[in-house]
């Protein structure tokens, strides 16, 4: 898509390493076109020098930001503000412009959020078990305390970071009861219907046999469950969950609306969910190449 550049066109990117296979800038100048912006989305390979990288994109007067893997943490301490949901799940991955420099926030979340409102998916007063205790795990569980879920069971190859996880997010939302086991212990969660979050790196392409829970006896008490994943489209967690009559989803939604936020940050205006739709479509065709 090539689009006019003029004296008024302004920037955003996305900063990272590698960035080579992000659909961001996909996202962003489809978004740019059906709102009618002059904006064009890059990806910024930043291999060293987090600092300069942000320092720099501020003098050269970037519009927004995204940030993404090493440096979802570390570019915290390079901000002039931090949201309050960014700061509790330690992360940011997007950069909005202010006077004095950027504020983060974590759309990564509020992608999530808006994700499963779409696909009806209720956390308030549910049981939910989440995968993993990784950087996604952390905005995942951020969501399910935020949104009164009754029980969470944090599943982890690690027990340790399991632990350190409910430690943390017990802090912010003691209503919730927060349990942290071994993954090869699922065989002791409650006998009963229960929502499912896969936030691992476990079943991604090309490894796409692989599964965190390899027994079908575990997916039978799961109702509805989200793969963080979207490539592949289906993984074999998502199989698992609907060969014991589930629903599941994956993570392509997450992705698309954790964008959406971004840029209605950055543009001060709502994306309707028509174009999200469309979006959607765009992105399933660019991930089948
Ligand atoms: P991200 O930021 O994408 O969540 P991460 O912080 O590296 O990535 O976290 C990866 C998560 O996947 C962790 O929960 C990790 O478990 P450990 O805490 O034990 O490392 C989990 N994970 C990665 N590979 C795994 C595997 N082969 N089996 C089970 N869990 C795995």
């Amino acid at each position: 898509m090539i689009k006019e550049i003029n004296g008024r066109t302004r920037l955003c990117g996305l900063i990272g390493y590698p960035v080579m296979h992000t659909l961001s800038p996909v996202i962003h100048n489809y978004l740019a076109e059906v709102t009618g912006k002059n904006l064009v989305y890059v990806p910024f390979q930043v291999e060293n020098g987090l600092e300069y990288a942000i320092k720099g994109g501020f003098a050269l007067n970037v519009l927004g930001m995204n940030v993404t893997v090493p440096y979802k943490t570390a570019v915290m301490e390079y901000l002039a503000e931090v949201d309050e949901n960014a700061r509790c799940i330690s992360a940011v991955n997007t950069l909005v412009r202010m006077e004095q420099g950027y504020k983060g926030y974590n759309t990564d979340y509020l992608g999530l959020k808006r994700a499963m409102q779409v696909q009806g998916i209720s956390l308030a007063g549910k049981d939910i078990v989440v995968l993993g205790a990784g950087g996604a795990a952390n905005a995942v569980v951020y969501l399910c305390g935020q949104s009164g879920a009754e029980h969470v069971y944090l599943l982890n190859r690690t027990l340790e970071h399991a632990e350190k996880l409910c430690q943390h997010i017990r802090g912010f939302f003691p209503k919730t009861d927060w349990t942290a086991m071994k993954i090869e212990d699922y065989s002791q969660l409650p006998d009963k219907s229960m929502l499912a979050v896969q936030a691992t790196s476990v079943g991604l392409h090309p490894h796409i046999e692989q599964v965190v829970i390899d027994d079908p006896a575990f997916y039978k008490n799961i109702e509805k469950a989200v793969d963080i994943i979207y490539n592949p489209g289906e993984t074999r967690f998502m199989k698992m969950v609907k060969e014991q009559g589930g629903q599941a989803y994956n993570g392509l939604d997450m992705l698309l609306y954790q964008a959406v936020a971004a840029y209605e940050l950055w543009n001060d205006l709502s994306i309707e969910e028509e174009n999200c739709r469309k979006l959607s479509e765009l992105l399933v065709k660019e991930l089948q190449g």
